[in-house]
């Protein structure tokens, strides 16, 4: 099968399109034939070795697929061959992957492949973070990072549904995009000193989602509420940032909280059963359509992924093998 392999942790361009054998379902896990593969950050950091615990190369990319189930490992009773799936796998930028049964998801009705990336990974983020964490609430300010990226996405209609006023922040370019989601402000954090503004707008907000680290998360710190001000973290695209005690106790008395996917499914499977429950409430109701990603072909993924990396994309991206 073809297969994008990450031959050294030199960024996108360490990706080469290999052929290497179809991978064999073992126990409790089905082999899917990739209909589309999504991308997300995880994999620009993974390919530059900055994501903690990611694969040594050679390695093939990619863990986000959906797909059609075309074998079963032993054991597996939860799922069926010819059934559409979407799961997050090791080595999904290719024609198959290898996926484990605990954690896949048929795809909503009516819904294809591509339409569904996203549903585990993006939206399941954005709500997790932003409720059973961040405690969103209607009349809550709320401030989405990366508004206008896959994550981020998510967050504006999910924030936006429960009620909440959305402050955003994104690159100039991509303002457009996120006041047709509905945020009420958007931010070009670039020129704009985004605490200034921040606190003009608003005084503060309830829930930060803080996607960006490196100077950012100071920022995320000073406009969160004094004393109930929650600052979920979720990622560090612009690298690593610390808060101390002293400031926690006397400047910035706000809630700093961790959120990371894997770790959430692994240790709080409630909390992300609940969640994917949600979702397919926030479906039936219409606040999550079907997705429309930006398709490239899998021989594309290095472009795709130095786009995402070089802050050029839009929404999700997806590979088609
Ligand atoms: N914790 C979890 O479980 C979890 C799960 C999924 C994703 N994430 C995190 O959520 C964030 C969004 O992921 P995504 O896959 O949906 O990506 P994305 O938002 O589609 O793309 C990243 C966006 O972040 C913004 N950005 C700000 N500073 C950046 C920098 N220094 N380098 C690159 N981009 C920068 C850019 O948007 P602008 O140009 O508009 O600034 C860029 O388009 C990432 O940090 C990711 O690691 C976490």
């Amino acid at each position: 099968m073809r297969a994008l392999e990450q031959q050294a942790l030199t960024g996108p361009e360490g990706l080469r399109l290999v052929d290497v054998a179809v991978p064999v379902a073992g126990a409790g896990e089905v082999l899917v034939r990739v209909g589309a593969a999504g991308v997300n950050f995880a994999d620009v950091m993974q390919s530059r070795g900055t994501y903690d615990g990611g694969p040594r190369a050679p390695y093939i990319a990619g863990f986000e697929a959906a797909g059609e189930v075309v074998a079963l490992g032993e054991g597996v009773t939860t799922a069926a061959v010819g059934q559409h799936v979407i799961g997050t796998g090791a080595g999904a930028f290719a024609e198959y992957v290898v996926v484990p049964a605990v954690g896949l998801v048929p795809l909503p009705d009516g819904w294809n492949d591509e339409q569904t990336l996203g549903l585990t990974l993006n939206w399941a983020t954005a709500l997790i973070s932003l409720r059973p964490l961040g405690q969103l609430k209607a009349g809550n300010t709320v401030l989405i990072h990366a508004a206008a990226g896959g994550v981020g996405q998510a967050a504006v209609r999910i924030a936006k549904h429960y009620g909440a006023t959305v402050i955003a922040t994104a690159s100039a370019a991509k303002h457009d995009v996120v006041r047709r989601l509905g945020a009420d402000h958007v931010i070009d954090y670039r020129t704009a000193d985004l605490t200034d503004e921040v606190l003009r707008l608003a005084g503060g907000v309830d829930v930060v989602l803080e996607s960006v680290g490196g100077t950012t998360f100071r920022q995320s710190i000073e406009v969160a509420r004094r004393v109930t001000g929650k600052v979920v973290v979720i990622g560090a695209a612009a690298g690593e940032a610390t808060v101390s005690n002293w400031e926690l106790n006397f400047k910035h008395p706000v809630h700093v909280i961790g959120q990371h996917l894997t770790t959430t499914i692994q240790q709080a499977p409630d909390i992300f059963a609940a969640a994917l429950e949600e979702l397919h409430q926030l479906i039936a109701k219409g606040v999550y359509p079907p997705g429309e990603p930006t398709v490239y072909d899998l021989a594309d993924g290095p472009k795709a992924l130095a786009e995402l990396e070089a802050r050029a994309t839009v929404g999700k991206l997806a590979l088609k093998p």
